[in-house]
């Protein structure tokens, strides 16, 4: 049954709800965790699993000490706003599993403001992949039927969008580029245990090294790539390979955050992005669960090659 339908019904069914229990029932759909389970599909379950497992193979904050430009770009950020920033990864933890982290005083979501006070600020919380329900926007609302497409993921890191691209896409080849080894090995083991190598590849490389793969692309995914992972210098010359070597007429990219807030710290550095691609629109109104936050949709943003 579609949308349409499916409402007409709802309503329909209301207008026999006798008019004292209506009230109830409302308030009922409106608050109750028990309508969650509907939203809840066979690909989420699988990511779940594929979640749990990288969990335990990782650090709480899912850094490696070998990404030094991102620890030291991160210590940088801290001291201008002079309060502290946590990692966090979304495709690991959701909201729950933060606050069982707090629980177990693994993480705290605030910081002391004077020591031995009471006063306290909220943390500055960075997640470096997408989370499962902003995943499963990707592919059921961003995307259009990708099959025969080739989607490459900028910075695969856990691999979070690749395996997403596998159960929620008909793509013909998902490929991840990863600078960072120990995270290319990581998600090698996990397209091997959970049976994606037919149309998942993971390369270990910098994909300013990747100019022919870049080309033949249909999408590509650039979540908060460089940001945090390179000096601005390096970031300038990282997106003017993209803006050169991303071309085809008609491909997509996807962008977290948009284009614009993208660029606008490279100080115009890159190239007039209007001549490039168009933006186009997205339907953010969409309940994913009650552990999506809508903010963060928001921020995921769909372009056309011109
Ligand atoms: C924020 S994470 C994105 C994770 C993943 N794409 C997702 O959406 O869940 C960015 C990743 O890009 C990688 N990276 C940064 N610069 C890169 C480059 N020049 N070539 C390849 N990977 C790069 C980082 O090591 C990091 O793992």
């Amino acid at each position: 049954m579609n949308f349409a339908d499916a409402k007409a019904q709802v309503q329909r069914l209301l207008s026999t709800v006798s008019p004292e229990d209506l009230p109830k029932l409302i308030d009922w759909m409106k608050n109750t965790d028990e309508l969650e389970d509907y939203l809840v599909d066979n690909q989420r379950v699988i990511l779940q699993s594929i979640s749990e497992d990288l969990r335990t193979r990782l650090p709480v904050d899912a850094m490696f000490s070998s990404e030094t430009a991102a620890i030291h770009n991160t210590q940088q950020q801290q001291q201008q706003q002079q309060r502290p920033t946590v990692h966090v990864d979304s495709f690991l933890y959701d909201e729950e599993q933060v606050d069982v982290l707090c629980e177990e005083g693994k993480l705290s979501r605030c910081f002391c403001l004077s020591c031995g006070s009471r006063s306290t600020a909220a943390l500055d919380f960075i997640s470096h992949s997408f989370s499962i329900p902003e995943l499963q926007f990707l592919f059921q609302r961003v995307l259009p039927d990708l099959t025969g497409r080739l989607l490459l993921d900028v910075g695969s890191r856990l691999g979070a969008v690749l395996y997403a691209g596998y159960l929620y896409s008909s793509a013909a080849q998902l490929v991840g580029v990863e600078i960072t080894e120990d995270f290319v090995r990581l998600q090698k083991m996990a397209v091997e245990k959970y049976g994606f190598s037919d149309r998942i590849q993971v390369l270990h490389a910098d994909v300013c090294s990747q100019g022919a793969l870049v080309q033949t692309a249909d999408v590509l995914v650039m979540n908060n790539v460089f940001q945090f992972f390179m000096e601005p210098s390096d970031q300038i010359k990282a997106w003017q390979f993209i803006v050169h070597h991303f071309r085809k007429r008609g491909s997509l990219l996807v962008t977290v955050p948009s284009l614009q807030e993208s660029l606008s710290a490279l100080q115009g550095k890159v190239v007039d992005t209007g001549q490039w691609v168009e933006e186009v629109p997205l339907d953010y109104d969409i309940y994913l669960g009650k552990n999506c936050d809508s903010g963060s949709l928001r921020e995921i943003h769909l372009y056309r090659v011109l």
